[in-house]
C-alpha cells in the first residue's frame, strides 16, 4: 500500500456507539504493550501519528485510521492491563467484543503477540474470541528486533503452539521499530480488503 493519507477519523469511547463506516476495516488486538499502536504507526510509515507509551493502557478507546480515504486500520484497547481496576477492564473488553460483534465493514482481526513470551491464558482468550465471532485471525508476532536471528524459529513455534495454530494459519513476524515485516504484512491486509 503506498500511504498517501493518513487520519485518526473515530475515537470510540466507553459510552459511544459502534459506528458503521463506509470503507472496510481491519482491526488490531492484542495485549497492553504489545506494539499495536506502534505497528498501526509503521504501517502507516509515520512515526508517532497513534499515540504509543512504554506504560501499558496507552490506548483505551478504539481508534480509527483512514487509509487514503480507502479503508481503517483500527486499534483496539489492550487486555491484560495489570494496573487498571476490574470495572475498567470489564468496559474495555465489553467495548471490544461490542466492536468484534457489529462491525460490518470488519474484514480481519490480527491478534498480536510478542515473539519473545508463550501466549497468555488472556491472548488464548482473545483468540477463540475473535474465532467465535466468525474471524479467522491472522497472528502477528511482534518486537522480532529484540530476538537474535538463531531465535526465531524457537519462538515462532512457541506461539504457534501456545495458540493451537493448525499449520496453514497465517503467523507474521513483524519488528515496528527495523520495519521488518511491513511489506509482508500490508500484503496480508490488502487481501482481505
Ligand atoms: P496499549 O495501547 O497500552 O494497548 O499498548 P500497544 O499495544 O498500543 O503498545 P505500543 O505500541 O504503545 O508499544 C508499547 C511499547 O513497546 C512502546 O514502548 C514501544 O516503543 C514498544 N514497541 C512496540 N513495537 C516495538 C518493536 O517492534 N520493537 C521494539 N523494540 N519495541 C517496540
Ligand atoms: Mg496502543
Amino acid at each position: 500500500m503506498i500511504i498517501k493519507k493518513v487520519n485518526l477519523d473515530i475515537v470510540i469511547g466507553v459510552t459511544s456507539a459502534i459506528p458503521q463506516t463506509e470503507l472496510p476495516e481491519v482491526a488490531f488486538a492484542g495485549k497492553s504493550n504489545v506494539g499495536k499502536s506502534s505497528l498501526i504507526n509503521a504501517l502507516m510509515n509515520r512515526k508517532s501519528y497513534a499515540r504509543t507509551s512504554s506504560q501499558p493502557g496507552k490506548t483505551q478507546t478504539i481508534n480509527y485510521y483512514n487509509i487514503n480515504d480507502a479503508m481503517f486500520l483500527v486499534d483496539l484497547p489492550g487486555y491484560g492491563y495489570a494496573n487498571a481496576n476490574q470495572q475498567v477492564k470489564a468496559k474495555w473488553g465489553k467495548m471490544v467484543e461490542k466492536y468484534l460483534k457489529v462491525s460490518k465493514q470488519l474484514r480481519q482481526v490480527f491478534l498480536l503477540i510478542d515473539i519473545r513470551h508463550d501466549p497468555s491464558a488472556n491472548d488464548k482468550m482473545m483468540y477463540d474470541w475473535i474465532v467465535a465471532n466468525g474471524y479467522h485471525p491472522v497472528i502477528i508476532a511482534t518486537k522480532l528486533d529484540k530476538l537474535k536471528r538463531s531465535q526465531i524459529p524457537k519462538h515462532v513455534k512457541a506461539v504457534r503452539t501456545g495458540l493451537g495454530l493448525e499449520k496453514d494459519d497465517i503467523l507474521i513476524p513483524v519488528s515496528s521499530q527495523t520495519k521488518q515485516g511491513i511489506p509482508e504484512l500490508w500484503e496480508t491486509i490488502e487481501q482481505y480488503l
